[in-house]
């Protein structure tokens, strides 16, 4: 567990949560959009930019072959974070997003035919549902959605019964970006694989807050983004088990990703190479690095253990206030609250909020299935990290005593 004088300690390795919002102290719980960036990474980076800055895989000079140590340095690092077997099954791409696609119009193309079905759930993040329907659009396949309970979990007998002979591909969130819900994904890709199926996972808002065990989930893919684990932006991780990275045609043609090309032909390079053509985004790999090493300092257990008791806290503190109503109540759940105020539409509330300080998401959170199916448009949501207080959390509430003032 972090004690309270740790998190004030951790607080201080987070240069911008010392800054004032509106003359206030600023209550950051905008953490499921992205994660604040603590001082060892913004340093990594500059140390990299200063010291280091070459192209990788290409010079014979010292800076490229420190450039491409860093670069390859980091793609050890997030193997361990996941526990993958090996670093080439490690594949960096820009963020979640663009992981989904590359599996999509790779593995997706390859495999789909008309009529084959990939199993998603009701409670996914666009960049899990659009990229898919792309594929649909291509291969003629088609989308089953697992449904939800009224608490925001799957319904398991229906996953079971949407699992068929046409099914090609299931693709999950670990965590819900809107309910917080923890998904038994080792479950669900143990039944997948029961029937020869694999299982991509969607882990945007899992690896900052829990263990990942890419091995014990025997996930066929993992995918996430460096800025929602207090890393940079532009980079993220598509992890694939090797012997599936291999069978996958490339994603982008270019340099770095070829054995070969004459005018006639082209022969593709091994896996990660493959799927990343061009110059990487070099110094977010090292920037990425630096945030993974920072919190396997701290320790994932910690992590969720503190935050789980500030959810704990968070909740019992907004769940009296009348006219709050949260969306969902999952059993197993990360600290994400959304919720809606009676009388006072989730953006005003924003904004609202923002004057005290208080950084909070609100809108349809790039899940409109799933806030449809929870008979809401929009909402508010405050997501919590490690270096959130209790007084951030007493922030928010004065914050909403404030809106239900001006909205009386
Ligand atoms: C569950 C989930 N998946 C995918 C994404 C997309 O992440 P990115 O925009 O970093 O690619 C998000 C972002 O909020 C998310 O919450």
């Amino acid at each position: 567990m972090i004690a309270e004088n740790d998190v004030a300690r951790l607080r201080g390795d987070f240069p911008i949560l010392g800054r004032a919002v509106h003359g206030k102290r600023l209550a950051y719980l905008d953490n499921a959009a992205t994660t604040q960036t603590p001082r060892v990474v913004i340093d990594a980076i500059s140390r990299y930019y200063a010291e280091d800055n070459a192209n990788v895989h290409r010079g014979v000079h010292l800076l490229s072959e420190r450039a491409t140590a860093a670069y390859e340095g980091a793609r050890s690092k997030v193997k361990e974070l996941l526990n993958a077997s090996d670093a080439r099954e490690i594949v960096f791409v820009r963020g979640a997003t663009e992981a989904i696609n590359l599996v999509a119009q790779t593995y997706g193309r390859t495999h789909l035919r008309a009529g084959d079905e990939i199993v998603i759930t009701a409670m996914e993040h666009h960049s899990n549902i659009v990229p898919w329907q792309m594929l649909c659009e291509q291969t003629g396949a088609v989308l089953r959605v697992i449904p939800i309970t009224d608490s925001g979990e799957l319904v398991p007998d229906e996953y079971e019964r949407l699992l068929g002979e046409r099914t090609r591909l299931v693709s999950i969130a670990h965590v819900s970006n809107v309910l917080g819900t923890i998904n038994p994904v080792a479950e669900i890709i143990a039944r997948a694989h029961a029937r020869g199926v694999p299982v991509m996972v969607d882990g945007a808002q899992a690896v900052a807050h829990i263990n990942v065990d890419v091995r014990a989930l025997d996930a066929d893919f993992y995918v996430f983004s460096g800025h929602k684990a207090y890393g940079p932006t532009g980079i993220g991780v598509l992890y694939g088990k090797a012997q599936r990275l291999e069978a996958m045609p490339p994603y982008q043609g270019g340099g770095d990703m070829i054995r070969s090309v004459t005018f006639e032909r082209t022969e593709y390079g091994s896996f990660p190479g493959r799927f990343e053509a061009g110059t990487p985004h070099i110094a977010g790999a090292v920037g990425l690095a630096a945030a993974i090493d920072y919190v396997m300092a701290i320790g994932l257990e910690r992590i969720a253990t503190y935050e789980r008791e500030l959810l704990a806290f968070a909740t019992d503190r907004l769940s009296p206030i009348p006219g709050v109503r949260l969306l969902g109540a999952p059993r197993c759940k990360t600290a994400i609250l959304s919720f809606v105020l009676d009388g006072v539409h989730p953006h005003d509330l924003g904004t609202i909020l923002d004057q005290q300080g208080v950084a909070i998401r609100t809108g349809h959170h790039c899940a409109q299935p799933l806030m449809h199916r929870l008979g809401v448009e929009v909402a508010a949501r405050a997501s919590l990290a490690f270096y959130n207080t209790t007084a951030d959390i007493d922030s928010l509430i004065a914050g909403l005593g404030c809106a239900r003032e001006v909205f009386a």
